[in-house]
């Protein structure tokens, strides 16, 4: 007999905070290794604009299209048997009018089997919180680091305006948000936005103080090329074991070890 899989839903998010268990967030962009990841127990998938850079191979979030973040949310949710899978809504639909912001959110539900989505900001994204939220769209926010205002802010940097950050985790959560994902932070600040607010927060580079932690999944597989910030655990070398596997491959291909006998029809 299948064993019974109970959805995560947002109300399980505030419940595990309540009961202090901890929830692991991890982003997915296709559906084998969504379902890998769904299976080993990650409470969240989220389809982050970071696929822009860590698939797309572009420098920054903002080149993917909301039409390409709905290509890889539809796999993403499909593949996710008990995980809530939150969608990045991508630059600029978070920051042109409310409608747009909407019409986007309402995409996303209607064509991926995805649950929520994540808008970054916090004080100035109140209206549009409220905004989906109000026509069923749940909502993660994002505040601290918002790599989507890369070139106002001119790079990639660790935000310390205390009173700033709690009145935006603040103002995002009074909008209602189900949760606040907080990016880049002393963990000490994350701590005391984790106690003034009401709804769970999940941390990036923002310490253990917070109800739950989110990666970059290629980061903590070993897939990404080059720089890892400080707050990546790498856990495993994905990329290593793929080089050798292929290396190995293309010089048995050439000695013509591959294919062998029992390759062959
Ligand atoms: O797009 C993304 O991957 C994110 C990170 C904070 C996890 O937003």
């Amino acid at each position: 007999m299948s064993e019974t899989i109970r959805p995560v839903t947002t109300q399980t998010l505030s419940k595990m905070a309540a009961k202090g268990e901890r929830i692991a967030m991890l982003t997915a962009y296709d559906f084998p290794t969504a379902r890998l990841l769904d299976e080993a127990g990650i409470d969240v998938l989220l389809v982050g604009d970071s696929l822009a850079m860590v698939v797309q191979g572009h420098e920054t979030t903002l080149p993917v299209t909301l039409d390409q973040i709905i290509y890889h949310a539809e796999m993403v949710g499909r593949a996710a048997r008990r995980a809530l899978v939150v969608v990045d809504l991508p630059f600029p639909e978070g920051q042109l009018e409310v409608g747009r912001t909407l019409a986007a959110g309402a995409r996303i539900l209607k064509e991926t089997r995805c649950r929520a989505v994540k808008l970054e900001g916090g004080s100035e994204q109140a209206h549009r919180i409220e905004a989906l939220v109000t026509a069923g769209i749940p909502v993660m926010a994002h505040v601290g680091l918002r790599p989507q205002n890369i070139h106002i802010d001119g790079g990639y940097r660790v935000q310390r305006d205390a009173q700033q950050l709690i009145s935006d985790a603040q103002a995002a959560a009074d909008a209602g948000a189900f949760a606040v994902l907080i990016e880049c932070v002393p963990a000490e600040i994350a701590a005391q936005i984790t106690a003034a607010i009401q709804v769970p927060t999940i941390g990036i580079g923002a310490g253990g103080d917070v109800d739950g932690q989110v990666l970059v999944t290629n980061d903590l597989i070993g897939l990404t090329n080059g720089y890892l910030p400080r707050f990546v655990k790498q856990y495993s070398d994905v990329g290593g074991t793929i080089s050798s596997a292929v290396q190995q491959y293309a010089a048995e291909v050439k000695n013509g070890n591959y294919p062998g006998p029992e390759h062959q029809f």
